[in-house]
């Protein structure tokens, strides 16, 4: 398959930074096409300018300054989000991303008022995040990275999509043994892919 894996750390040797090489390479061993997208390091600009918000609703002019961004999406049979959550969300260049490049005609339809999803060629789905907070704090916290992925993004794909939320919770005071076993885990999710 060809997966699009969308990373959004701005430190190569975190341990995010390392849960990306370990899904890139897991993944590209298990004979999937990986188009590896470091959003950091391809310096990706997140900031939706004025026009880009005047021609938001606008076929013919909306993926101008993205247009490479866009083919990468449009040709992704999978995808695969790899982040830290940041104010109980995702970093401010990912939602940058998803508020440029996930746009009307692209990752949804506008039909009679309502919002159609788009992106019915993508048939797999994974989020592999890591957390400061625990899972109850999270939890009382209402996991909006987690909603996010659940509600927004699945509802957008194939219908039936498979669809992993792999999550690290308590980093501040994880051991390095749980470390380990949780980049085994995402490598594993990845060879089964
Ligand atoms: C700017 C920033 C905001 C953060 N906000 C949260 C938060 O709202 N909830 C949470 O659980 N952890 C939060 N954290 C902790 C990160 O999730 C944690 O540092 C990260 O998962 C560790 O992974 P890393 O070592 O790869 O950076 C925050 C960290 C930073 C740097």
């Amino acid at each position: 398959m060809r997966v699009l894996v969308l990373h959004a750390h701005p430190v190569a040797e975190s341990f995010n930074g390392a849960l990306y090489r370990e899904i890139c390479t897991r993944l590209a061993k298990a004979g999937h096409d990986v188009d590896a997208c470091d959003l950091y390091a391809e310096g990706f600009d997140p900031v939706l300018t004025r026009q880009e918000r005047l021609d938001y609703h606008a076929p013919d002019k909306n993926t101008a300054n993205v247009d490479a961004h866009v083919q990468r999406l449009m040709r992704a049979e999978a995808l695969v989000l790899s982040h830290p959550v940041w104010n109980f969300g995702m970093p401010a260049i990912l939602k940058g991303y998803l508020d440029r490049v996930f746009l009307p005609g692209i990752s949804f339809k506008i039909v009679d008022g309502k919002v159609r999803p788009n992106l019915r060629h993508i048939s797999k789905v994974a989020v592999v995040t890591t957390y400061g907070a625990d899972p109850l704090r999270a939890f009382l916290a209402g996991d909006p990275p987690k909603r996010f992925a659940k509600r927004t993004l699945r509802y957008l794909v194939k219908p039936g999509a498979a669809f992993s939320y792999l999550a690290l919770y308590d980093m501040n005071r994880v051991s390095e043994e749980k470390r380990r076993r949780f980049l085994s885990r995402a490598g594993e999710l990845m060879d089964r892919f």
